[in-house]
């Protein structure tokens, strides 16, 4: 079993460098499998989900070779079967994209319902309704999404909720359609854009991705292609967030500064310094930043996915501050084992009031998520003495080395390998 050990109050300094963004890469990997030819990623993200999706990908016939951490290439020639296993893709919500990615191929797919991150509950509706407007059979059996069309066709498609997810699933679904489809009320979220320019080098026809409606003209078949995978601005707003909460001056390397934008505002609003330049980010804090009003959107407004990294940052900082959540319906879990470092945090509904000023102080905590993992390491990095923080595999899921990275800035953090056995540490707590 694997925790986190940091010792708090000290400042960062330097340059991080930030890796592919998970969330695309969680599309890419099984987009790739869309089409029987080779495909060369590059900037993959060394993390748990790539892996466990190269893991399941394998076991349908796929052929991965990883010449060096952040290359991936897959060889979907040989894939033999459109039943995914359980087992290799339980922990990762984004197995729902095999779905649209076999259908295309095969016009068939049974994919397990999803796993990943709980935070309340995570319909996927909108991805089953966009396959049946295409002309696929849907129904759930056993705990298996099982879908399969005689032919897929072109369809209007209007989703009753911004989401990722289904604009992602129809767009791999209809790459293929004989004709049109248009999603409307798509969401417009970076990667988005990156799994439909990922697509089109793929031979596939999707205009307006980045956008409220994209259309899909369906082509006979897609081949393979060379790509690379977007910067993270997940993992990017946590670095962004980490100097903000320790104070200092780090610049974040290798990405779109255009898609910190929300954050890059809020961190000015509260004081701190962010200056841009055409693929980093400078961010200077004193370490004592005044609160502010958030409230989480699709993008382009605030990202759920920094709201934990926020909410330890504003709990750290002086005067009252709201964070309101109007994507998830539950994601305050966390903010419990916020209260353990001391934080004065009072979750009324999708609102969290935040009375900053509370001396924060460490002690044993539990990551019950992966964003809330993230959260923990910023609240401790803000803390008098050692904090432990354990479930470091959620945290695994989608931060890479990022002990070594947050260390190279001047962090005492550490990963520590402890006997399964020890019952102070049972992540039996989720
Ligand atoms: C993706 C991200 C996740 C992020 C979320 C919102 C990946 C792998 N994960 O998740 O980290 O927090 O976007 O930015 O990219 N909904 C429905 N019906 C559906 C689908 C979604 O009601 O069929 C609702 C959800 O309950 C939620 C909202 O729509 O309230 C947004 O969900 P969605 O954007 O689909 O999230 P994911 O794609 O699962």
């Amino acid at each position: 079993m694997e925790l986190f050990e940091i010792i708090g109050k000290t400042k960062l300094n330097g340059e991080v460098y930030i890796n592919g963004a998970k969330n695309a890469a969680v599309a890419i990997i099984p987009a790739a499998i869309a089409t029987g030819g080779i495909c060369k990623i590059e900037n993959v993200p060394d993390i748990e989900d790539v892996e466990n999706l190269k893991t399941a990908i394998t076991k349908l016939g796929a052929v991965c070779e990883r010449p060096d951490p952040h290359t991936l290439i897959i060889d979907s020639s040989k894939i033999s079967s459109h039943i995914v296993d359980y087992n290799s893709v339980k922990k990762i919500r984004a197995s729902y994209y095999m779905l649209g990615a076999l259908l295309t191929r095969y016009k068939k797919a049974e994919v397990p319902l999803p796993g990943g991150c709980n935070f309340g509950e995570r319909p996927i509706d909108q991805h089953i309704k966009g396959f049946e407007a295409l002309g696929a059979t849907v129904k759930i059996e056993h705990g298996m999404v099982k879908a399969y069309a005689d032919n897929l066709r072109g369809a209007s498609i209007y989703l009753d909720k911004v989401s990722v997810g289904s604009t992602i699933n129809i767009m791999l679904a209809a790459v293929c359609a004989k004709g049109v489809t248009t999603i409307e009320n798509a969401a417009k979220e970076p990667h988005i854009v990156d799994t439909a320019n990922f697509l089109n080098m793929m031979g596939a026809n999707i205009k307006g991705a980045g956008t409220e409606i994209i259309k899909i003209l369906g082509v006979e078949k897609l081949h393979g292609c060379e790509y690379t995978i977007i910067p993270d601005q997940i993992e990017a707003g946590t670095y962004m967030i980490a100097a903000a909460v320790a104070g200092g001056d780090v610049t974040v390397q290798n990405i779109i500064p255009k898609h910190m934008d929300t954050l890059s505002i809020k961190l000015r609003e509260m004081g701190g310094i962010v200056e841009e330049g055409d693929d980093f980010l400078r961010v200077i804090s004193d370490g004592n930043l005044k609160n502010v009003e958030v409230k989480t959107m699709s993008y382009p407004g605030f990202p759920t996915d920094l709201q934990p990294q926020m909410t330890a940052l504003m709990a750290a900082s002086s005067g009252m501050g709201n964070i309101t959540e109007t994507v998830w319906e539950n994601r305050f879990q966390y903010v419990t084992e916020l209260k353990r470092l001391g934080c004065k945090i009072t979750v009324d509904g999708r609102v969290a009031r935040i009375e900053g000023g509370a001396k924060l102080t460490g002690a044993e905590v539990h990551a019950t998520d992966l964003r809330a993992g993230a959260s923990l390491i910023i609240a401790a990095l803000a803390c008098e003495g050692k904090t432990t923080i354990g479930n470091v595999r959620y945290i695994n899921r989608g931060y890479e080395a990022i002990e070594e990275k947050l260390g190279a800035l001047g962090a005492d953090i550490k990963r520590v390998f402890i006997d399964d056995s020890d019952e102070r540490y049972s992540e039996e707590m989720n």
